[in-house]
């Protein structure tokens, strides 16, 4: 059974149910065949997750920029990583992104797997200088070594990188929040209120839905900004820095909409401040159609339905393990090793 969220009108129950036919409903966790969800892997990838010795400086971690309390993100139109530095895209959200076609706003990770070992070297994140020395670190604290040999019991090696990545991974695997969009799906026609149906139907007739379907509603296509009409002053090349390929700039990945109302500010470069901007813009800019505001303060409100419940026992912070008696001169090492600032 899903639980509601938030209190609910009695709707009209005259919802044309074929034209739901392009979304689904919210999977409770997001498999992969080459790494299965276990307790003792998301219980290593929970305690990774907020682990800030995976950074350079022990100051920042997943959490620092993917705030799971608060939807999966910032809030910041650019985080701010190693010594503050800043980066030039906007931090999405990690809930329901496993099941996305890819990851980062230009697909360049096939998974959350692979995705989980860019920022720690990435030198404006985390800033770790190699695998090795993360690995170095994690071998040094004891309650990880006893961690990885449960979540990877049949290696001898359990503490890699890749099993940092693993264990991580499978942690986001399961952070999914359905959301009263999910019950109405489901058939609860009373899920959603009147006014929430007026805008799903907007949203599905302005034409939305050519590229934010799917159960994420977004997440599972390359699209260009500015498919309709160019959109203004774009700095960043998206999919093309990934590909080369000269249809592939300004392709980005449509993204998912779940609990858009909570990640502001949008686009892949935070530069738009509302949810009422982003609609009117995306309107002109891939549909080529103009919104009156009703009909935008009318998808806002759809928009809001995808708000979920966040599993708030299943992201509790853990106790990390103490530092081992070699963690502290690993780290200086790290630290004199020359590479980053
Ligand atoms: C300093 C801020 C920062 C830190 C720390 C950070 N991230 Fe990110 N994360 C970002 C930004 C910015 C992007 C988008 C970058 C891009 O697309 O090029 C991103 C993208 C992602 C995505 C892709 C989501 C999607 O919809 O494509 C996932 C998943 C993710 N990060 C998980 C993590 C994990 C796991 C960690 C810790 C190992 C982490 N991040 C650490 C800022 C950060
Ligand atoms: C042709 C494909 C396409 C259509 C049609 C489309 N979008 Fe998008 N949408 C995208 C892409 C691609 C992005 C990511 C933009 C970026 O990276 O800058 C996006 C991003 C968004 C965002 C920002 C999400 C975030 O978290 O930053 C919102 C909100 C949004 N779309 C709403 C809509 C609405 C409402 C409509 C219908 C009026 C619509 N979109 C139509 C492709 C599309």
């Amino acid at each position: 059974m899903m639980t509601l969220v938030g209190t609910v009108r009695a709707g009209t129950g005259d919802f044309d149910r074929s034209l739901l036919a392009v979304f689904q409903p919210l999977p409770s966790e997001m498999p992969s065949a080459d790494n299965p969800i276990t307790s003792e892997k998301i219980t290593l990838g929970r305690m990774l997750y907020y682990e800030k010795r995976l950074s350079r400086d022990r100051q920042t971690s997943c959490n620092s920029c993917h705030q799971l309390s608060a939807y999966g993100v910032d809030n910041q139109q650019f985080s701010s990583g190693f010594k503050g530095q800043l980066g030039s895209r906007n931090s999405p959200t990690v809930y329901n992104a496993a099941q996305h076609i890819a990851q980062f706003w230009d697909g360049r990770a096939e998974d959350v797997e692979e995705q989980a070992k860019g920022p720690v070297l990435n030198p404006v994140e985390m800033a770790m200088p190699m695998p090795d020395k993360v690995v170095e670190t994690l071998k040094s604290i004891p309650g990880y070594v006893d961690a990885f040999a449960k979540a990877f019991p049949k290696e001898e090696q359990a503490i890699t990188y890749d099993n940092m990545a693993k264990a991580i991974g499978a942690f986001e695997r399961k952070l999914v929040t359905p959301s009263r969009f999910d019950a109405f799906l489901v058939n609860d026609d009373n899920a959603l209120t009147d006014d929430e149906k007026a805008g799903l139907k907007t949203f599905i007739e302005a034409g939305c839905i050519t590229c934010h379907s799917g159960s994420g509603l977004g997440g599972h296509m390359y699209q260009k900004v500015g498919l309709a009409k160019p959109w203004p002053h774009l700095q960043d090349d998206g999919r093309f820095s990934v590909t080369n390929n000269e249809a592939d700039k300004y392709l980005f990945k449509v993204l998912g909409l779940r609990n858009v109302e909570m990640t502001a500010p949008y686009m892949h470069d935070g530069s738009i401040l509302t949810l009422e901007e982003s609609i009117a813009r995306m309107s002109v800019h891939q549909l080529g159609r103009q919104l009156s505001a009703d009909q935008v303060e009318s998808i806002a409100t759809f928009l809001k339905s995808l708000t979920g419940e966040i599993p708030v026992d299943y992201i509790k912070e853990t106790t990390l393990p103490e530092d081992g008696p070699d963690t502290a001169r690993v780290i200086q090492a790290i630290n004199q090793s020359g590479t980053g600032t």
